[in-house]
């Protein structure tokens, strides 16, 4: 059962537990290690030191995703906020720290007296940390936000609000889902929205490999210890004996399936012991585990995903350097 706590008169935290059935991190070890080739979901790279380098990926002159998505909202935003009738409220999947968010949040409130927020995030602290900074910076927000996985909320929870809603999937997270899954997220936000609300979604365009290869494998290494920081998490938290100095981070675009593979290749033949989950890992020279897909999207891409959830692809925006596209589907 759901949990709702009110923080304060425009905080309200709703927390939303794992549905059963859902595997826990040892589960997905196991059976990640055991198929061929050998994976991890890519969720697990953020933890704290996960999460920290990530937003330390973000300033890289090569990630150039987060730059290209700010400039088209810094640029467009005004228009985006304009183009369903207001009011409107806010349903973003993550939670809004981010300057991104901001700029919407500001330009929404030049059309509208009041906002509601309303983000999703797995993570409780960082959504209280982003919600209770958001309400500090604007009288007129209340947040109300859920702290939870994106499919349990949305499928657990009225999101609704009285209002029309804006819902915001931002910065490519789309491209780390599976074609399978992102249908299936789409599809089950599409069944939490109205028919006219809309959907924000900011996708990185296919390109020249170079460009993306050197996006996901920076020279001073900040990516490839995200990437290792997956085998740290297994090792302190399921008694793991990793080395890391054994794995070499790889990024390859995988140009039919139109995705940048990230992989941790071992170096020699080794055998790792997993405590915790009672299992034995033997992995050759050259071994590669599979660690997080991360989709690129031509806008055709997009506008085939969204009819497909039953959205009719309203605008879409890019940067001057045309490396990113942000898209406004409406519900149908
Ligand atoms: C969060 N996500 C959209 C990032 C991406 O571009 O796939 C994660 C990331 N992995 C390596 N660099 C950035």
């Amino acid at each position: 059962m759901a949990i709702d706590t009110a923080v304060s008169d425009r905080f309200e935290l709703i927390t939303v537990p794992r549905a059963r059935g859902v595997p826990s991190f040892a589960q997905d070890v196991v059976a990640g290690m055991s198929s061929t080739p050998k994976r991890l979901p890519s969720k697990y790279h953020y933890d704290d030191v996960g999460s920290a380098l990530f937003d330390a990926i973000t300033h890289l002159p090569e990630y150039y995703l987060t730059r290209a998505e700010t400039e088209i909202l810094s640029e467009w935003g005004w228009q985006i906020v304009r183009l369903l009738d207001a009011p409107v409220d806010f349903l973003e999947l993550g939670s809004g720290s981010a300057i991104k968010t901001r700029l919407l949040i500001g330009e929404a409130l030049r059309v509208q007296d009041r906002l509601l927020y309303c983000p999703i995030d797995i993570s409780t602290e960082a959504v209280c940390a982003s919600s209770m900074a958001l309400v500090e910076s604007y009288p007129e927000l209340r947040v109300r936000a859920y702290a939870g996985d994106y499919f349990d909320v949305l499928e657990s929870q009225a999101v609704l609000s009285d209002h029309k809603m804006l819902a915001m999937f931002m910065g490519s997270n789309i491209g780390n889902y599976e074609p399978q899954e992102s249908r299936q997220l789409l599809a089950l936000l599409g069944s939490a929205l109205r028919p006219g609300d809309g959907l924000l979604i900011g996708t990185d365009l296919k390109k020249d490999r170079a460009t993306l290869e050197h996006a996901y494998d920076d020279p001073i290494g900040v990516t490839a210890a995200f990437n290792r920081n997956v085998l740290v998490r297994i090792n302190r938290e399921l008694d793991a004996d990793f080395d890391l100095k054994k794995f070499h981070h790889v990024a390859h675009y995988d140009e039919r399936r139109g995705s940048v593979d990230s992989f941790l290749e071992a170096q020699e033949r080794m055998s790792v012991r997993v405590r915790a989950a009672d299992l034995r890992i033997n992995l050759e020279a050259g071994e590669r585990i599979h660690t997080e897909s991360s989709y690129k999207f031509a806008d055709d891409d997009v506008a085939r995903l969204a009819e497909g959830a039953g959205f009719t692809p309203r605008s879409v925006w890019h940067d001057d350097a045309k490396s990113f596209s942000v898209h406004l589907l409406v519900r149908q």
